[in-house]
């Protein structure tokens, strides 16, 4: 794996060994067992957008992995001035080991993995949030025991979460439905994947049909960053698919909850639900820290 940029480049097998190292690597942190795989190496973490999570689950990641790691703010880099990425890409792989980038354009991403000679991690596009899914599907395994067989259930906006989640749904095994209002469809290319599952992906507007014996229901804002003008129409059009006790009572009874964060209360999820499950959706927001170290083992551990 040199880079990673979205769940539609993985294979089932590639995230199958990511869940277990990361697995392995949240025992030895729990066990005090040090594990300096990245040791002398520096990731540079480039964002374009705002972060709490990302940011400290990189930076403390990259420490406890025995490396360092330098928080680029666009507001700051050239590239923010205006300088190509290609040329960024080619200055940055002279000094770094790896790159994080959260920006808006998925194409962003793949130029600089194109044009530069070190690996490349996605921290969150407009078009998906794989390191986020890596941590959801390790979340669910670990409260579950097992991914394959389950019903994964998406509410909500056909957004970067979506379109990640079915990918990374489908290709290990779940059975994944989603529900969104319509104009706001996961993309294309994400749809013409899930296609090839047949009746093991379920698309529709409605929230109670999608989350009929869920054993996993998962939201995300209804606007996203970038989306910030449009908050009044999308609260108008996301009425209706919000998750709360009602929708909750037509899942499977053990159903986990889980949410990316941050969450707005009463908008995608009740205050109710999301305290009833804050244990999960906590949870799932420690392992980001643990799926990522696995990520950057499994990308920035070869020589430059
Ligand atoms: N879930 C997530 O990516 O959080 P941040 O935006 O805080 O990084
Ligand atoms: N869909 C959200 C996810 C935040 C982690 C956004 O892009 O803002």
């Amino acid at each position: 794996m040199n880079h990673f940029l979205k769940m539609l480049d993985l294979t089932s097998e590639e995230i199958d060994e990511l869940l277990n190292l990361a697995d392995q690597l949240k025992f030895e942190l729990k066990n005090g067992i040090p594990h300096p795989h990245l040791a002398g190496k520096s990731l540079g973490m480039i964002f374009e957008k705002s972060s709490t999570r990302t940011r400290v689950s990189f930076e403390v990641g990259m420490y406890q992995l025995g490396g360092q790691a330098l928080f680029l703010s666009s507001n700051d880099l050239q590239i923010g001035r205006g300088e190509p990425v290609e040329d960024t890409a080619r200055v940055l792989s002279r000094f770094l080991d790896g790159i994080m980038i959260r920006t808006f354009e998925q194409t962003e991403v793949e130029k600089l993995a194109q044009y530069g000679s070190i690996p490349v991690i996605n921290g969150l596009t407009d078009f998906c949030h794989p390191c986020q899914i890596m941590a959801d599907l390790m979340t669910i395994r670990e409260f579950k025991g097992h991914l394959e067989g389950l019903k994964l259930c998406f509410i909500g906006d056909g957004n970067n979460m979506m379109n990640s989640l079915i990918v990374g749904g489908l290709k290990t095994g779940m059975t994944v439905s989603v529900a969104f209002p319509k104009g706001y469809e996961p993309a294309t290319e994400v749809l013409e994947f899930a296609a090839q599952y047949g009746d093991k992906f379920i698309a529709c507007q409605e929230p109670m049909v999608a989350a009929k014996d869920a054993d996993v229901v998962i939201t995300d804002v209804w606007a996203s960053m970038g989306q910030e003008s449009e908050k009044a129409i999308r609260e108008n059009a996301f009425k209706g698919y919000q998750i709360n006790t009602e929708l909750m009572s037509v899942a499977a009874p053990d159903a986990m909850v889980l949410h990316c964060l941050p969450a707005h209360r009463e908008e995608e999820i009740t205050a109710e639900v999301f305290e009833k499950h804050a244990a999960e959706i906590f949870e799932e927001t420690e392992n980001r820290l643990h799926a990522q170290k696995a990520i950057m083992v499994k990308v920035m551990s070869g020589n430059k």
